[in-house]
């Protein structure tokens, strides 16, 4: 597949060729056209603020980069004749499964940890009708389960430890990049929580390198946030021992402590000559009061990017993915001020 070729796509109308995944299905999924479930996703806007592109993965038919991959599972899920899909999910990719999985006619069935799911993300997995089982622990023990209860009873798993995930998930970095002109930035900045899009983007870097799409390698930063850092905590050991810590952060998203996808990201950090850093989350929520009050706005876990471009004082064309929309953590929104007044003019001259 050649560059040419996706950008000619971007012109058509078809639902397909619209999808920011599906523009790119030779190098996704090997499958006809005609059975393809689509949304369609993707084709997210790049932002330049402050010399800085924010690619806001927020602006997905669910509010989170969780649809890129999430197409091609549900794809693949119905052709293997899947009647339910499952998945442990701190609730963007429970959000996705049960969007998808009601669009393809599945039963979704999630597992999600106890009281540490923002209300947005809940609110979108019982609308879409999913069957919903709260485990009393983390989401690492709501990942152990789902792995057991997949395998037991056959039920097709959605989480990003499922290769076909990662083939939608590529497709971020080639969007970013076509939206570039394919002129390659020198830093992609993604939150590393499950490693999933890490390891994603290692993958869509180094096929993009070799079928000659870029000429240069851009390098990976994962930003992962201090209070569930075991990826940072391997890469200063460079990778020596694998972590596994007890997550505590107000990312909610990224509060987890043994990654199912560390060995992938381990060699997405290698290929690209990556590097991962940890922020505190009063630096993670510091920058998203900032991304906020730039008018474009995400989740507290998108944050942790330019809070990572912050600490590490990165220089050069930056990246940041911002993962999730704003209104998926509504309670993560400082309390501003709100002036209550009587239906009166002077009432108004007054407070202003
Ligand atoms: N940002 C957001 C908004 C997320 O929802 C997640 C993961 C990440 C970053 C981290 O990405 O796992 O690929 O390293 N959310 C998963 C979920 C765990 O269940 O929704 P990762």
């Amino acid at each position: 597949m050649n560059r040419d070729l996706v950008d000619q796509r971007l012109a058509s109308r078809k639902p397909v060729d619209r999808s920011g995944v599906w523009r790119f299905r030779e190098c996704v999924l090997d499958i006809d056209e005609s059975q393809i479930i689509t949304h369609p996703e993707g084709g997210t806007r790049l932002y330049e603020r402050d010399g800085i592109f924010f690619k806001h993965e927020g602006e997905n038919p669910t509010g989170s980069f969780k649809d890129r991959g999430m197409t091609v599972a549900i794809t693949q899920a119905v052709r293997e004749g899947a009647r339910a899909v499952a998945c442990a999910s701190t609730g963007n990719t429970s959000a996705s499964a049960a969007a998808y999985a009601a669009q393809a006619g599945l039963r979704a069935i999630v597992f999600i940890p106890s009281g540490k799911i923002a209300s947005g993300k809940l609110a979108q997995t019982i609308a879409y009708g999913a069957t919903i089982l709260q485990v009393r622990g983390d989401f690492d023990a709501a990942m152990k389960l789902v792995l057991e209860a997949t395998k037991k009873l056959g039920i097709y798993l959605v989480n990003s430890i499922n290769p076909y995930r990662l083939e939608g998930q590529k497709t971020i970095v080639w969007e970013l990049l076509q939206d570039l002109g394919w002129q390659p930035p020198d830093w992609i900045v993604v939150p590393a929580g499950n490693l999933g899009n890490t390891s994603a983007f290692g993958k869509a870097l180094v096929e993009a390198r070799d079928r000659g799409w870029i000429s240069k390698m851009p390098r990976i930063a994962a930003i992962q946030a201090h209070g569930a850092n075991p990826f940072y905590r391997s890469f200063r050991e460079n990778f020596a021992t694998r972590h596994r810590v007890q997550a505590e952060t107000v990312a909610s998203a990224i509060r987890i402590g043994d990654p199912v996808s560390f060995d992938k990201a381990v060699a997405a950090i290698r290929a690209t000559d990556g590097i991962v850093e940890e922020v505190t989350d009063e630096e993670l929520m510091q920058a998203k009061r900032d991304i906020d009050r730039m008018g474009i706005g995400c989740e507290p876990a998108s944050a942790t990017t330019l809070a990572g471009v912050r600490k590490l004082g990165l220089k050069g064309t930056i990246v940041c993915v911002l993962t999730g929309n704003l209104l998926k953590d509504p309670d993560a929104i400082a309390r501003g001020e709100i002036i209550e007044i009587d239906p009166d003019l002077r009432e108004v001259e007054r407070h202003l």
